[in-house]
């Protein structure tokens, strides 16, 4: 487990990464392209067998994704949600000479954003590792928003066996101890599971879409049913 974990030797409370996004809103596209990886095709990925109605990308931050997102699902209804007002700013202006843009709203992602109209497709890109405390609750929202037969869509950080990396990630409010993908399997059935490494191995990456469970499972075994072995910590 990381020495450092989030939440306690930072502030990872809305009002503590609000005042984070405050500076790095303003060099967040220069400089993330380089380390958020698999981003860019999950959206095509998604395309290649769903037409989701109505979408929603929790912790959209400036857009990338919801650009991507419009483009393959012109007729979506599509919805980002984020807490910074500094994200959402540069997203607004990111994603104002699209035909349709997407519905950009200001708050915290701890209760549901679906009023009797479920979402076919929720997508948490680079953010669950940063909701320092509430990832689990972030999880269990997405399912209670999600249609029967939607899908999750997530990538993120997994692990890096570094110690002194994972604590400078916890500096940046990242969390990476391998602890999403067990939950993400509690509750949802992979349709695809991967874990990549990062820069020769510094860190490794997940990318998980999968379905809502009828009956969230507990106590998942550790190695992915997908012929990829998690790393453990
Ligand atoms: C690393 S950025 C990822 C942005 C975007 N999804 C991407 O892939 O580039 C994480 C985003 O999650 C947002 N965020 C963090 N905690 C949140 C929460 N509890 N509710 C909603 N958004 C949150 C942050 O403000 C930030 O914009």
């Amino acid at each position: 487990m990381s020495n450092l974990a989030p939440g306690k030797s930072v502030d990872g409370s809305p009002r503590g990464i609000e005042r984070y996004y405050r500076l790095h809103a303003r060099i967040y596209d220069a400089t993330r392209w380089s380390f958020l990886f698999g981003r860019r095709n999950l959206s095509a990925c998604i395309a290649a067998n769903r037409q989701p109605r109505r979408i929603l990308e929790v912790g959209c931050g400036t857009g990338t994704n919801l650009r991507a997102l419009c483009r393959h699902f012109p007729d979506a209804e599509i919805i980002g949600v984020d807490l910074s007002a500094d994200m959402l700013g540069v997203a607004r202006k990111n994603l104002q000479h699209m035909t349709r843009p997407p519905k950009l709203v200001q708050r915290a992602y701890n209760e549901s954003l679906q009023d009797n109209d479920p979402f076919d497709l929720v997508v948490f890109s680079y953010a669950l590792s940063m909701f320092n405390p509430g990832w689990e609750h972030a999880i269990e929202i997405a399912r209670h928003d999600l249609a029967a037969n939607g899908i999750i869509a997530v990538v993120d950080f997994h692990h890096s066996r570094f110690p002194w990396f994972r604590n400078w990630m916890g500096v940046n409010h990242v969390r990476m101890d391998a602890h999403l993908l067990p939950l993400l399997e509690q509750h949802f059935t992979a349709e695809q599971c991967q874990v990549n490494a990062a820069y020769g191995g510094l860190w490794h990456w997940f990318r998980f879409i999968g379905t809502p469970r009828q009956d969230p499972r507990k106590n998942l075994a550790t190695n992915s049913p997908y012929g990829e072995t998690v790393p453990q910590p």
